[in-house]
């Protein structure tokens, strides 16, 4: 099969979920507005479902996230259709490659649970076209190191990596692929970044929110499974892969695998773990639960070129804000003019990356203050100010994955590199501490980047504002 070969046929498996109601739908319809979508698109699960509820579902999931848009929305609803039926039961395959009729490329999207991907990958056996199929999963990409082999192994058992799509939304994000970009396209940047001159990098990822609603499935992972091993590592290989030497979806990839697997596994004084004051009442969490919904760690580079810079991780929920943030703080020349007392902590020259809600891209700087003393403030360069991007990153996804490009998906390397690194810390072997919903998580993690400044707190000391 031509790589390049557009799927005939979208079917996502769960039409009925959460995953299909908060990101598919929308999705489909602006896949369809776009104009890149017009082949049928299947919802499969096991309600006895007619089309007509299918669609009922769609319009309120659209309406709910994004919007309906008549014209596009009518269109999506001659594409969607429904196939009812259990995922162990061959009579629902066969009632599947009736409903896909002609169609020889299917695109399946598991948004199913992992405990459902065996059978359900077994049967599609039996569905015309399945050696020409793709396949998009979800994560979590397993729970862990040997979990995520034993599902590689058995996705690679029915299909060839360049058919499988393993989706970490971060990916799809317009200010994701910009710090790639970013950091690639302006040769200043080149010579500066790089041991000899940046201090420390810092990721944060907050939410002023808890688990909303979603208390059953967050006890079983906590913020290290859910959001560091996935988004936070991703936007760590961005950050700091090198360059590729030729611009393609392998090379880049190569690069970013190479990149994850040069991070040494934490250690448990390497991480800080907490669980919001609360989190116990909420429903579906274990009253007495050890997960943590907040981790923040240091990650330990051993590329030449990131060699004793330390980079900073800090994920939770119910914090002090709702922003994800990365910063590059630049090192002290070993002599400086002024003698100014600065605070050590982004108070000179740094390269702020504001990945969400809004977006942005800005250079801290100093500039003398008017007056008779040598003294100067803190201001920032900033190139890129806006809010996020029309296309949404399922949009974006789906779309690649339609047309088999696989850049903006993580590889079966990656994944397990990522696990490689965060295996030592899973589960409850790192102390657990409390904090304050509206904090900034634990005081103990304050330790952990104190002797380089301390933490940046997204939107303090006038560096955008949070919400
Ligand atoms: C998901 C996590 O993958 O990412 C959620 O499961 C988290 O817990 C979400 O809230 C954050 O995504 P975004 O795009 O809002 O930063």
């Amino acid at each position: 099969m031509r790589t390049s070969a557009h799927s005939d046929a979208v079917v996502f498996f769960g039409a009925t979920g959460d995953l299909a109601y908060k990101m598919i739908f929308p999705a489909l319809q602006g896949l369809v507005k776009a104009g890149r979508l017009s082949v049928p698109v299947l919802g499969v699960a096991q309600p006895r479902w007619s089309d007509e509820q299918l669609r009922a579902r769609a319009r309120d999931s659209i309406a709910e996230h994004g919007g309906i848009d008549e014209a596009a929305f009518a269109k999506l609803s001659r594409l969607l259709r429904y196939v009812h039926g259990d995922y162990n039961d061959a009579d629902t395959f066969r009632r599947l490659a009736r409903a896909l009729g002609v169609s020889r490329r299917p695109l399946y999207y598991l948004a199913i649970p992992p405990a459902l991907f065996p059978s359900t990958i077994s049967r599609l056996k039996s569905v015309p076209g399945y050696k020409t199929a793709r396949v998009v999963v979800e994560k979590p990409f397993g729970r862990d190191l040997p979990s995520a082999r034993a599902l590689n192994r058995l996705l690679l058992s029915e299909f060839r990596e360049s058919s499988i799509f393993r989706i970490d939304h971060y990916l799809g994000k317009e200010p994701v692929q910009n710090l790639m970009y970013f950091r690639f396209s302006n040769w200043f940047l080149e010579p500066l970044w790089n041991r000899d001159h940046v201090k420390s990098v810092q990721i944060t990822m907050a939410e002023n929110f808890g688990v909303r609603g979603r208390g059953k499935v967050y006890d079983e992972m906590g913020a290290i499974r859910d959001v560091v091993q996935n988004h936070m590592l991703q936007v760590v290989a961005c950050l700091a892969m090198e360059p590729p030497q030729e611009f393609s979806p392998e090379t880049l990839r190569d690069e970013k695998a190479a990149l994850l697997k040069s991070i040494a596994p934490l250690g448990k004084d390497d991480v800080v773990r907490g669980q919001f004051r609360g989190y116990r009442k909420e429903p579906g969490v274990a009253p007495d639960s050890r997960v943590e919904t907040f981790a923040a760690l240091r990650l330990r580079l051993k590329a030449p070129r990131w060699k004793g810079v330390p980079f900073f991780i800090r994920a939770g929920k119910s914090l002090a804000a709702t922003c994800t943030e990365a910063l590059v703080e630049f090192k002290a020349p070993a002599r400086t003019a002024f003698g100014e007392r600065l605070l050590g902590r982004g108070d000179v020259n740094y390269l702020r990356f504001r990945l969400g809600p809004k977006v942005a891209i800005a250079l801290g700087v100093r500039s003398k203050t008017p007056g008779e003393p040598m003294m100067g403030e803190l201001s920032e360069l900033v190139a890129v100010d806006r809010h996020a991007g029309e296309m949404g990153p399922y949009e974006r996804l789906l779309g690649d994955a339609m047309r088999g490009e696989a850049m903006l998906f993580a590889r079966e390397d990656s994944v397990e590199a990522a696990w490689r690194v965060v295996q030592p810390v899973l589960g409850d072997q790192v102390p657990l501490r409390e904090y304050d919903p509206g904090t900034w998580g634990p005081s103990q993690a304050d330790g952990l980047a104190a002797p380089y400044g301390g933490w940046h707190n997204p939107g303090v000391d006038g560096r955008g504002a949070v919400s």
